[in-house]
């Protein structure tokens, strides 16, 4: 093995790493110890803030490679030839949990795509729940906080913990699609590798024609779909928190991939308002029956990261990273993603976060934004600035591909709410569980809600009987209240 020697971070010699600058053998230490200075301000630093939320997580590196052409659907360079395989970066992670908290737990994965395209990075940022518990980003926030643990002692389970929980669930009736998922057998699992990903919001995708179409998507696990108990979850949680860390990190490192097929279910742009549910409205799932899966390709994870902290803790994902053939929707949830993650990013990475391995597009940046902590590089010349002749005109504007798609908005502008029918999809969600199931849904939901305060209790009820009488009666009965 080659020879290394120890540097300072100005990389000159470090002669003696493990006694501190002394006035004799016990004497103190001197100010001037610019080695151990060194050694300690920069481990004093080693952390940046957690995220927000979606905290614990793990990554790997991989793949996508499309089964055919998409170009009737959308122009998106990655979805155009089935012999380009397009690099990627996944992070799947935890909603609620901080760093440290148990894979197992009841609650939302994250399934978060980077595609490096040729066209820049394209992020698709879902979860492995179809449906979102509200549709409006004002209440996003209020959501969060009722999730996380409470503000007076952070300490997560018991009374409070449920009682905080159902009193912001039960006052949004829209959430009630969402607590179904949540409470039934696909509420907690232990490995990455077999869990379901949805792009839940509503996108768009732009043909050359400037056609433009609905888009869903849908991850399906190869390695077939798989859920655990709650006894197994609980116990799991106490004997091996990181499991599905580890499973995913050790399915990779034994050579083994771990793979994905994207499936997506398309609406015409005129349909939107044909249909009985809201299709943008990410409470809500698109019926297979009428909006049938279409497979597009298949996303191979075959590359662990070699420095966590660098590569997963740093990286970055957001849902304004978009390329030419995607668009946003409007659906509202989805529109008010688009500021918020390089907003946190910024704070919780620090303003070069784009510049940082994980994050950074694989095809050339190019423009005239210079200097400060967010522009560690710099554009050569003299010429920083468009238009310009002193430097060609470059860069030029990139040429627009094929017609852009039109759309149109007017209105009285005013903070209008959004309703719908906030119980059909559970109600028939409930209906098509075989018994058993119901059985686990009601059981599980029994198991938290009980913990609540009665007044929230009763309140939760109500919007369960709302969904169905024999659902919320029996889940009443559960839980001993009289209705
Ligand atoms: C208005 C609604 C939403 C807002 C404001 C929001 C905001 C955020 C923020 C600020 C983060 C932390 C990002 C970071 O620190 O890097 C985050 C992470 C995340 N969000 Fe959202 N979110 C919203 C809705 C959703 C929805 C609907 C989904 C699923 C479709 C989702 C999936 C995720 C995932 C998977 C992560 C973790 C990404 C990673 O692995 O780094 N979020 N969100």
């Amino acid at each position: 093995m080659a020879k290394r020697y120890l540097t300072s971070n100005q990389g000159t010699p470090v002669t003696d790493d493990q006694n501190s600058l002394t006035v004799g053998e016990r004497g103190p230490i001197l100010l001037e110890d610019i080695v151990l200075l060194e050694k300690i301000t920069h481990f004093n630093r080693e952390r940046i803030p957690e995220r927000v939320l979606h905290a614990k997580g793990a990554g790997a590196f991989g793949f996508f490679v499309p089964y055919q052409s998409m170009a009737s659907l959308t122009k998106a360079k990655f979805l155009q030839d089935p012999e380009k395989k397009t690099p990627v970066f996944v992070r799947f992670s935890i909603a609620g949990s901080s760093l440290g908290g148990a894979d197992t737990v009841r609650d939302i994965r994250g399934f978060a795509v980077k595609f490096y395209t040729e066209e820049g990075n394209y992020d698709l940022i879902g979860n492995h729940l179809p449906v979102f518990p509200i549709r409006d980003p004002m209440r996003f926030t209020d959501l969060i906080h009722a999730l996380k643990p409470n503000p007076v002692n952070n300490i997560r389970g018991g009374p409070t913990e449920a009682s905080r929980f159902w009193d912001f669930m039960s006052l949004r009736p829209e959430s009630m699609n969402f607590l179904t998922y949540l409470f039934s057998d696909n509420g907690i699992i232990k490995s990455y590798r077999t869990i379901q990903g949805y792009g839940v919001n509503t996108y768009s995708w732009v043909n050359l024609c400037g056609e433009e179409v609905y888009v869903k998507y849908h991850w399906e696990p190869c390695a077939g779909v798989e859920y655990i108990d709650s006894k197994t979850a609980a116990q799991l949680a106490g004997t091996d928190p990181d499991v599905a860390s580890r499973d995913l990190f050790d399915t990779i490192a034994a050579g083994h991939t771990v793979e994905f097929e994207m499936r997506v279910q398309i609406m015409n742009v005129e349909a939107e308002c044909e249909q009985t549910f809201d299709p943008l409205d990410p409470t809500k799932i698109w019926p297979e029956n009428l909006f049938p899966l279409m497979p597009v390709g298949r996303m191979v994870l075959n590359k662990n990261p070699e420095n966590f902290f660098v590569e997963v803790e740093q990286s970055a994902f957001s849902p304004a990273a978009i390329v030419p053939g995607i668009a946003f929707s409007n659906d509202r949830i989805l529109q008010g993603r688009t500021f918020p993650y390089g907003d946190t990013q910024r704070y919780r990475i620090g303003v070069n976060y784009l510049q940082l391995p994980t994050n950074m597009p694989r095809s050339p940046v190019d423009n005239m934004m210079q200097d400060g902590d967010m522009q560690t590089m710099y554009n050569q010349g003299i010429v920083n600035y468009l238009p310009n002749t002193l430097a060609g005109g470059m860069p030029m504007e990139a040429p627009q591909q094929g017609k852009p798609a039109e759309n149109f908005a007017s209105g009285n502008i005013a903070r209008h709410e959004l309703t719908g029918d906030d119980y059909y999809q559970a109600r028939s969600r409930y209906r098509t569980m075989s018994a058993a199931e119901r059985k686990r849904l009601v059981s599980n939901i029994v198991e938290n809600l009980s913990q609540a305060y009665e007044p929230i209790q009763r309140r939760a009820v109500e919007q369960f009987l709302r969904v169905d009488n024999e659902f919320g009666s029996r889940i009443a009965q559960g839980i001993n209240l009289i209705i």
